[in-house]
């Protein structure tokens, strides 16, 4: 028996590590997730791990289907994100290539919080306290505990408009707020 079991252990390896195996998952335990496609069907999903609380891009190459798992990267440290936190992700693009992807969070203090990725910038996402295109830099605090949080983009506009739908931590707390980018910076307005 010893042969055989040699022989099949020692199987040619995949030809690359992306290859379909139908023995191997990816291993994830999160607790919240969002998830955009590029115009290549290239396929970004952001989850906070559960046991160490930072966000994790997963970079998949389409749908499950079809597409495989291509790697993880840590995006945001887990002392810029509160446990249990929604995530919320949008997607701008256009003809010309451009790109950006906008991942919306909650601080450990509630804050809005968001990083920014783009296609043309070298280097990854941008975020944290030294991100003044963020909208982390606003301080505008949502409602502890809450698991309300949606993101939007539309480059139909130039510049686009980002919004971030959230319920706010004071005043209309009984309801839900934006927070809105038209190109001219970041204002929060409560939906009446
Ligand atoms: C948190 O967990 C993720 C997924 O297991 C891992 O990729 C990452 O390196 C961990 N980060 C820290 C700071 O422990």
């Amino acid at each position: 028996m010893l042969p055989l079991f040699l022989s099949l252990t020692l199987a040619a390896p995949s030809d690359s590590p992306t290859t379909r195996s139908a023995n191997t998952v990816i291993p994830i335990t999160g607790t919240n997730m969002g998830a955009v496609s590029l115009s290549d069907g290239n396929t970004r999903v952001y989850y906070q791990d559960a046991t160490n609380g930072t966000i994790i891009q997963l970079v998949i190459s389409n749908d499950f289907e079809i597409g495989v798992w291509e790697n993880s990267a840590l995006i945001v440290p887990a002392d810029e994100v509160r446990q249990n936190s929604p995530i919320a992700v949008s997607l701008l693009s256009n003809a010309a290539g451009f790109e950006q992807i906008r991942l919306g969070f909650f601080s450990p203090d509630n804050v809005l919080s968001e990083y920014i990725w783009e296609a043309e910038i070298t280097g990854g996402f941008q975020g944290g306290p030294t991100c003044t295109d963020c909208v982390t830099n606003k301080g505008f605090v949502g409602a502890a505990g809450s698991q309300m949080l949606y993101a939007l983009a539309t480059s139909a506009t130039s510049p686009p408009v980002i919004r971030y739908g959230f319920v706010l931590d004071s005043g209309d707390s009984n309801t839900i707020s934006e927070a809105v980018n038209t190109g001219s910076g970041w204002v929060v307005a409560t939906l009446t």
